[in-house]
């Protein structure tokens, strides 16, 4: 089979992106990594999982299903939209204010099924194009380069998304005479930036969607992984039905069972004036796709949503803490390693989200694979270049920390390391 007689998207550096980093990560072992954003799962105990399960058989049988049909909800093939929409609908309510049917939500294998599913559906001509806040979440970008849909890029700022130049970009592409759909991004603790959106510029941001006429896909899988909530989601302040908001219960349960959800609870209508939910046609998607999310899956996910009401801020509240700590303790080890004047005069600089896996550094030399290499080789420390984040070029000297899986004194030796590698590649220039 020739490469290039193959689908376009396997010949983008996007779906090849994380290979570079995986070499270098498999060539220096012992190197301490910034790299992975993976989950961290030192807190679970692998029984609490049967007892999940059985949690959520014991609600069916409690809500009269017959013994044949509790058997059904595990060892059958399930509704393609999900079996635990009332539960995920009635956790968006106590945890989230948002207050949807549970007909408006499909629960997916993940939130990266979720994006596949929105972007077939809302994508439906050649000039539509998604527009999404750089850097930006590679899982869309990959999503977009397998079905062929246009991206236009749009830098956010120290604040994340800018709502202006959104704008900007949005009139831009008009005036090109493309269809802006919709606008992608990560409004919490986002990934790679570790950004959170403030709150007036959420509220900027659902006027602008409404004035352009485009949707908004958000997408918070970091959400309530911080000391304290962000501001409210954009599904809750939503009041035109302008969003469609992703969900993921991979960071605050676990990624092993792959469970996200979407909702979308936009009218649609058809040609005869019938009207049915967006919901309804990101299920028809899914049919040819998935089928259906695991009903094992979906099981455990249930399970833990009844044993805590429905909060899933209080089911992950441990691993949340957990995180909290080390972003905390990586910020206190960078500032004491390169404190104020050394890193002004090293040209050095970084934010400091209060939760989220991710904290974004800029350096005063090209942060490119060659410089991973040297300070993966010589100072031990692995972190991701920006650059691979930026889908029209672009962070350059940026640098993607991730926190997630590293112990604390993982974080004093690999930030001590990241200093002196700093320190050598600024005298280099
Ligand atoms: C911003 C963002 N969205 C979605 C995902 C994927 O989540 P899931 O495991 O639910 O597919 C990730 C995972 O890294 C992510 O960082």
């Amino acid at each position: 089979v020739k490469k290039e007689e193959l689908h376009a998207s396997l010949s983008d550096p996007v779906l090849d992106t994380m290979n570079f980093l995986n070499e270098v990560t498999s060539r220096y072992p012992d190197a301490i990594s910034f790299a992975p954003g993976r989950p961290y799962h030192g807190l679970s105990n692998v029984n609490e999982m049967s007892d999940r399960i059985g949690r959520y058989l014991a609600h069916l049988d409690e809500r009269g299903h017959s013994p044949q049909q509790v058997r059904d909800a595990l060892y059958q093939y399930g509704p393609t939209a999900g079996q635990i929409r009332e539960l995920i609908a009635g956790s968006l309510l106590v945890d989230e204010d948002i207050d949807v049917s549970p007909e408006a939500v499909v629960v997916t294998v993940g939130s990266q099924e979720a994006m596949l599913l929105v972007l077939r559906a809302l994508m439906a001509d050649r000039d539509d194009v998604l527009i999404v806040s750089t850097p930006c979440y590679l899982g869309i970008v990959g999503a977009a380069r397998l079905l062929d849909v246009a991206v236009t890029a749009v830098p956010e700022g120290d604040d994340g998304p800018c709502v202006a130049e959104l704008e900007t970009a949005i009139l831009a592409e008009r005036a090109r005479g493309r269809r802006p759909r919709a606008i992608y991004l990560v409004p919490d603790h986002a990934n790679p930036s570790g950004a959170t959106m403030p709150l007036d510029a959420r509220r900027a941001l659902l006027d602008m969607a409404e004035r352009t006429d485009v949707l908004i896909v958000e997408d918070s899988p970091y959400r309530l992984l911080g000391p304290e909530p962000p501001p409210p989601t954009l599904k809750a302040l939503d009041r035109a039905c302008r969003v469609i908001h992703l969900g993921s219960y991979s960071k605050t349960l676990l990624p092993g069972i792959r469970v996200g959800f979407a909702v979308a609870d936009q009218e649609v209508v058809d040609g005869t004036g019938r009207t049915g939910l967006l919901a309804h046609e990101l299920a028809k998607i899914k049919s040819m796709v998935t089928v259906n999310t695991s009903s094992l899956s979906q099981a455990v996910v249930a399970g833990s949503l009844l044993a805590s009401a429905g909060r899933v801020s209080q089911i992950g509240a441990e691993l949340a803490g957990h995180y909290a700590g080390a972003l905390r303790a990586t910020l206190v080890e960078l500032d004491r390693r390169l404190p104020a004047e050394r890193r002004a005069a090293l040209g050095v600089a970084w934010n400091s989200p209060r939760g989220g896996f991710f904290l974004a550094l800029t350096v005063a030399f090209r942060a490119d694979e060659a410089a991973l290499t040297r300070s993966a080789k010589r100072f031990g420390v692995i972190w991701t270049p920006m650059a691979y984040f930026h889908p029209e070029g672009g962070g350059d000297r940026g640098i993607r920390l991730s926190i997630s899986h590293l112990t604390p004194a993982d974080i004093t030796e690999g930030v001590a390391r990241l200093g002196r590698f700093i320190e050598a590649e600024t005298v280099r220039r």
